[in-house]
């Protein structure tokens, strides 16, 4: 009797486990995938993370309510699928095709595409972006006076590249200086610095998890925020292969962010928020150049 209480309780704690897991685990391709040809009018299970995925890129905004509860293909998904769309220079269709999803689903940068702005009395908030550099909602910068930046490291995550963030961060921000009027310097990591720099794995405290493997890359705050955080659970890599992730290419983007830049639709920029495994974009675009004198000259 005992004996099979307790297979009893193992089999109800396997299945609890299971059900936990399958909960916890991201919205993957696959539920995506199932809703390839969704359109306006659709209930269809699987929409409500895809408003929540496209709310996440900055696309959306329910602000609690009922909105974006449940699974009905709505007029505001819609727009914000063609908004998307726009952006990203895929067919305006407002329904998720699958170019639509195969962009989606790409790695990229955790910051959302655009601050979200709006009137009161509509439902949702979105803009169409500009197809150039972009500062953040309200245009937070260093005050002028505050030219020499310091930073220093700190992970809650070991990451076998420990060594060669540092020189990594060097050339990232040397890029920086070279195109503006600041000065970067690392200081110990005992001191406060301006901007803190670490690797970290899923939920770290800050309100934005990190996602496991693929999808979200990295993310850095706007001015003065001075927070650069790093996905540990990617394959970074100093000179990667097809499936790594290039640190200091994705290293001098977030710092664009820490510096007031947001997302450009420049696809050869470096504030482009997409990146691919497999190549480099290390060298600041001529867009990123534009936008970081616009925003402090
Ligand atoms: C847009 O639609 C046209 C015609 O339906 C198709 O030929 C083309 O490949 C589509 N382009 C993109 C970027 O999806
Ligand atoms: C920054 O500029 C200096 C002097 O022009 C140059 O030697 C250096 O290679 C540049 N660094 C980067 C990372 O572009
Ligand atoms: C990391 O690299 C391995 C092979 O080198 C690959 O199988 C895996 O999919 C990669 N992971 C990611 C997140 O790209
Ligand atoms: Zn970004
Ligand atoms: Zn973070």
């Amino acid at each position: 009797m005992a004996s099979q209480t307790s297979s009893l309780m193992l089999v109800l704690f396997v299945l609890l486990h299971m059900v936990l897991c399958t909960v916890e685990s991201k919205p993957t391709t696959e539920i995506f995938r199932r809703l390839v040809g969704c359109r306006k009018g659709h209930t269809v299970q699987g929409v409500y993370e895809l408003k929540q995925f496209v709310k996440k890129l900055g696309y959306l905004n329910y602000d609690g309510g009922k909105h974006g509860k449940d699974n009905e293909f709505d007029d505001d998904l819609e727009a914000a699928i063609k908004a998307y769309q726009v952006n990203y220079q895929l067919n305006i269709t407002g329904i998720l095709d699958d170019d639509t999803l195969k962009q989606m689903m790409k790695p990229r940068c955790g910051i959302a595409d655009m601050i979200i702005h709006g009137d009161k009395n509509s439902k949702s908030f979105y803009r169409i972006g500009a197809s150039q550099y972009e500062f953040f909602m309200g245009n937070p910068k260093w005050p002028l006076s505050k030219t020499h930046l310091t930073y220093n490291f700190r992970s809650s995550v070991d990451v076998y590249l420990a060594e060669d963030i540092r020189s990594v961060c060097f050339r990232a921000f040397e890029r920086w200086a070279n195109v503006s009027h600041f000065t970067f310097e690392e200081i110990p990591e005992d001191y406060i610095a301006d901007i803190e720099i670490g690797f970290h794995s899923g939920d770290h405290g800050d309100g934005y998890p990190f996602d496991g493997p693929q999808g979200t890359l990295a993310h850095a705050s706007p001015p003065t925020g001075g927070k650069l955080h790093y996905d540990a659970d990617e394959n970074w890599s100093t000179s990667p292969g097809p499936d790594d992730i290039d640190l200091e290419s994705v290293t001098v983007h977030e710092i664009g962010h820490l510096l007031g830049l947001q997302h450009s639709l420049v696809p050869d920029a470096v504030m482009y928020a997409y990146f691919d495994s497999g190549i480099t974009k290390r060298r600041l675009n001529r867009d990123d150049v534009h936008g970081i004198r616009a925003l402090y000259d």
